[in-house]
């Protein structure tokens, strides 16, 4: 999404102005344009050069020396700019901003801005929950504004708490998730991924191979439509999306109680289950490790299964449920795949199922899909998972808004 985009960086006086130099790079290497005003203040902390030399464009300081634009750069930079990232940005910034003052070039700009504007706070725990501070930012949403973070942790000063600043890729991320179009703007998203395990003593258990990343990469879809979303996470070893609420489990039973509670909690519009979630656990869970016997014969081969509950089927058959969109991960391709959809479908009570062979997609940075509803079928890949994860929300989106 960042291919091409021309993002004004805005650099404000704080410590954390080192990390927009990162940041910079970033933006650079995902393909759009920057061009750097800094404050007089930023510039006691990194110097115009860094800038320029890091996206080959001089970062302008003022509006009075010679610069690449017109004679009001903050008018032509308005106007071309698709986006202002304002990173850091200070209480000072965000104040003069919040009410209109226009007394540098950076804040002249963002007075006589016509793009989206996004603010990455960076600030000392005990400024960032002055009143003051918080009525500015208040303001400044209502206006329109995004805010990416603060988040929580150690601050420069010693002090811990929220006011740090987030970090570059994150940032590159939520930025990138603007310029999305906003399918699922208002919308509540659950979304089930990654394996389950199953305790069959404290040392052993029984999972599967799933890795979670096409889970986590739809999490990552559905936030950048616009959802909400909440993301229940199975045992695996991937980052959160940011601005993903996570929620960990282990076992099956787990994860089926805190999708039930979710939708206890709140209403919600679209739930996804990826996860692979094991149909059978242990009867009973040893509390001690299972040993062999002088005969060499173990308890663990005379292991007795019970079910676990279908997550998938459970939503969709609750009154009112959300549209429920499930997977097929199996060993067939061809029409014998889309007829195991087919039937998962209805079995499930599902309005969409996507079906992929696993022996494509598991532990692959690409997957193959198709997605199955009552009336059609619609191929996709092989392509990135993350490509494919747009496609599974762009096709949940486009059934919600057919059904209303
Ligand atoms: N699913 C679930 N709870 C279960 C089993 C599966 O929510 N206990 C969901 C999965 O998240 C997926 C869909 O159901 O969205 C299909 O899962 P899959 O394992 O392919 O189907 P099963 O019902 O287990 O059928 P089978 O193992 O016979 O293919």
């Amino acid at each position: 999404m960042l291919q091409g985009k021309r993002i004004t960086l805005i650099v404000s006086g704080g410590i954390a102005a080192f990390k927009s130099c990162e940041a910079a790079r970033l933006l650079m290497k995902a393909g759009a344009e920057v061009q750097t005003v800094l404050t007089e203040h930023a510039a006691e902390f990194v110097t115009p050069l860094t800038f320029e030399a890091l996206t080959g464009k001089p970062a302008l300081t003022t509006e009075w020396a010679k610069n690449p634009y017109s004679v009001m750069p903050h008018i032509e930079l308005a106007r071309t700019s698709d986006l202002l990232l304002v990173m850091p940005a200070t209480a000072n910034l965000i104040a003069k901003a919040a009410n209109g003052i226009a007394d540098d070039l950076a804040s002249t700009l963002i007075a006589a801005r016509r793009s989206p504007i996004a603010f990455v706070p960076a600030m000392n725990q005990a400024m960032w929950s002055n009143p003051a501070l918080k009525r500015n930012v208040e303001h400044l949403k209502l206006d329109g504004a995004a805010f990416f973070g603060p988040v929580e942790g150690l601050q420069a000063c010693g002090d811990k708490g929220a006011g740090r600043m987030m970090e570059p890729a994150e940032i590159c991320e939520l930025a990138d998730a603007l310029f999305s179009p906003k399918t699922l703007s208002g919308k509540r998203v659950i979304i089930t991924a990654g394996p389950t395990y199953e305790a069959i003593d404290p040392v052993r258990g029984v999972t599967n191979r799933s890795s979670g990343r096409q889970g986590f990469e739809i999490a990552r879809a559905a936030r950048n439509a616009g959802a909400e979303v909440t993301l229940i996470a199975g045992p695996v070893s991937l980052p959160t999306p940011v601005g993903v609420r996570r929620i960990d489990v282990v076992s099956a039973r787990d994860m089926d109680q805190a999708v039930q509670t979710e939708l206890d909690q709140s209403p919600c519009d679209l739930f996804i289950g990826v996860a692979a979630v094991a149909d059978w656990r242990p009867g009973a869970v040893s509390i001690r490790k299972i040993k062999k016997d002088a005969s060499g014969h173990s308890a663990l081969q005379d292991l007795l299964w019970s079910e676990n509950p279908d997550i998938l089927a459970r939503v969709g058959e609750r009154p009112g449920a959300p549209l429920t969109v499930g997977f097929a991960a199996e060993t067939a391709e061809g029409a014998t795949l889309s007829a195991f959809a087919r039937e998962k479908l209805i079995r499930k009570h599902a309005a969409l199922i996507v079906a992929n062979d696993a022996r494509f997609a598991l532990h692959s940075e690409e997957n193959s899909i198709r997605i199955v509803s009552a009336s059609e079928e619609e191929h996709f890949g092989p392509a990135p998972k993350r490509a494919c994860a747009e496609f599974i929300v762009a096709a949940a989106a486009r059934e919600l808004a057919r059904r209303g």
